[in-house]
């Protein structure tokens, strides 16, 4: 394949389309109080919809100098208490929550041109329940995590593959182990805003916010 110049890439870009095919309709005078309702409601249509990795999404943090960071990771869980999501709290984003424990989730179903948008203050979970997110995972999971270097430097693949090996073979031998650095968090969610994409550009967009006295609910321009 040739290497596309500047110019074809733009070309290339501008005649993508946008929003191609049918597209749910959202009416936001019927949207429930509570935007975890909601957005269960729209997770499960992506998940009807065959969205790969619904429960993927964008976790945007800041470090202590303000500096923005952001990364794809899997949704745990949703309910009252919040949005959860599980990494190493010694990897980066890790280190960032430490300092601002204030975050930004993205959702984007493309086949349903629908972006959620969620921001709010995180907190870890207690060690038994970051134990028992961490024992839910498979195995695979479990060796890699068990490493604790996210994000660090490799030198070569074949050390990353001897680690995992070994790192098998140890969760193999003590089926118990925890990964100590592994943690649950929980997005207690302030803002929620739901978008739904449209052909004509005539986009819906919802957002909450959360008072003392429940929540609001605003819709904005597109
Ligand atoms: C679909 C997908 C799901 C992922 N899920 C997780 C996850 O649940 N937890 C995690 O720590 N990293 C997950 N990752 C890897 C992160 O995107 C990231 O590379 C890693 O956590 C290191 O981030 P950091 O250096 O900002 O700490 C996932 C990546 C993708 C593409």
């Amino acid at each position: 394949m040739n290497v596309a110049s500047g110019a074809d890439v733009r070309r290339l870009l501008r005649e993508l389309e946008v929003f191609a095919g049918e597209l749910p309709d959202f009416d936001p005078s019927a949207a429930p109080e509570c935007p975890v309702e909601l957005f269960t409601e729209w997770l499960l249509d992506a998940i009807r919809a065959g969205v790969r990795e619904p429960h993927a999404m964008t976790l945007s943090t800041a470090d202590s100098n303000g500096d923005p960071s952001a990364r794809v990771l899997i949704l745990k869980d949703v309910g009252p208490g919040g949005w959860q999501f599980a990494s190493d709290a010694g990897s980066p984003k890790g280190r960032d929550l430490a300092a601002r424990p204030y975050a930004a989730l993205t959702f984007y179903w493309a086949p349903l041109a629908r972006q959620v948008r969620i921001r709010g203050p995180v907190e870890p979970e207690d060690r038994e329940r970051s134990a028992a997110d961490f024992l839910a995972r498979g195995k695979g999971a479990r060796a890699e995590a068990m490493l604790g270097r996210q994000s660090q430097p490799l030198t070569t693949l074949a050390e990353r593959d001897d680690a995992v090996t070994a790192s098998l073979a140890r969760i193999e031998r003590e089926p118990t182990l925890v990964a100590p650095g592994w943690t649950l968090y929980s997005l207690r969610p302030e803002t929620v805003e739901f978008w739904q994409g449209d052909r004509q550009r005539r986009h819906t967009r919802l957002f909450y916010r959360a008072s003392d006295a429940g929540w609001t609910k605003q819709l904005l321009w597109p």
